[in-house]
């Protein structure tokens, strides 16, 4: 199963994206993350990274398929993964299939959570995460227990530096004007499916659950 969740910065990609990765037994492998804990070992290639993600500005193709391509190399990433955040511009969605094709695979489905921009800010203003874990909250729909502690290990939760009001406009802009395209791009090849993501992370998931079904039962 090689799935790829598309949608604008709060759609929710990352919570489903845990979810499906568990469902379907394979690993979830998100971009965000990757450059996340590239950029916290404060090596060359992170500080790189980090004056794009700072300003909610794309990090350069060729950096994020060079992190890319290491991830998919891994064995447990053989068997399939759920892809968030990757890919995010036309370049990176061919090298994808060209990745793909090398080892005579492709993509399975691909899921568009589509969201109201409202919601959105509404979202990314609330996130906090635990760098532990990496379990998200909702601190207004699901907050944590014990006041910013993670429920699962009790680290105290952060908030991500992009998630400021101003960047989250920026990343909202970035969304539509360069990873817009690539829903027409997978609609073209008849593998992309449109999912609300408004409602709970319950009704959201099932709804995702019930694309990828009805994708599997149409290509069996
Ligand atoms: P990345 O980490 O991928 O961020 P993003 O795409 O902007 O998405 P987010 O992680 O903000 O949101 P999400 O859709 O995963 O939502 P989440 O589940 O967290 O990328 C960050 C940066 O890295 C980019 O700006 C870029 O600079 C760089 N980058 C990454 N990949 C790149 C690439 N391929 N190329 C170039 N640059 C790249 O949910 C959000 C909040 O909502 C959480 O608090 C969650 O708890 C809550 N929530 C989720 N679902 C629900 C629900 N149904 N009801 C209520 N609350 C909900």
């Amino acid at each position: 199963m090689r799935i790829v969740l598309l949608g604008p910065p709060g759609a929710g990609k990352g919570t489903q994206a845990v979810q499906l990765a568990e469902r379907f037994e394979v690993p979830h492998v998100s971009t965000g993350d990757i450059l996340r804990f590239v950029v916290a070992w404060q090596t060359d290639i992170g500080q790189r990274a980090k004056s794009y993600m700072d300003e909610g500005e794309l990090v350069p193709d060729d950096l994020v398929l060079e992190l890319l391509k290491i991830r998919l190399a891994q064995e447990d990433a053989r068997a399939g993964f759920v892809m968030d955040g990757f890919p995010r511009t036309l370049p990176q969605a061919e090298s994808l299939d060209d990745i793909l094709s090398e080892i005579g695979h492709k993509i399975d489905g691909v899921l568009y959570l589509e969201v109201p921009d409202e919601l959105i800010v509404l979202r990314l203003s609330a996130r906090a995460s635990c760098p532990t874990c990496g379990r998200t909250y909702n601190l207004h729909a699901s907050p944590p227990k014990d006041d910013m502690k993670c429920d699962r290990d009790g680290s105290p939760l952060i908030t991500r530096d992009d998630d400021r009001p101003e960047v989250i406009l920026q990343r909202l802009g970035v969304f539509k004007r360069q990873t817009h395209p690539l829903i027409k791009y997978y609609e073209d090849r008849g593998i992309l499916r449109t999912v609300q993501g408004a409602g709970s992370k319950d009704e959201v998931l099932e709804r995702m659950v019930g694309e990828l079904d009805d994708m599997a039962g149409r290509s069996s």
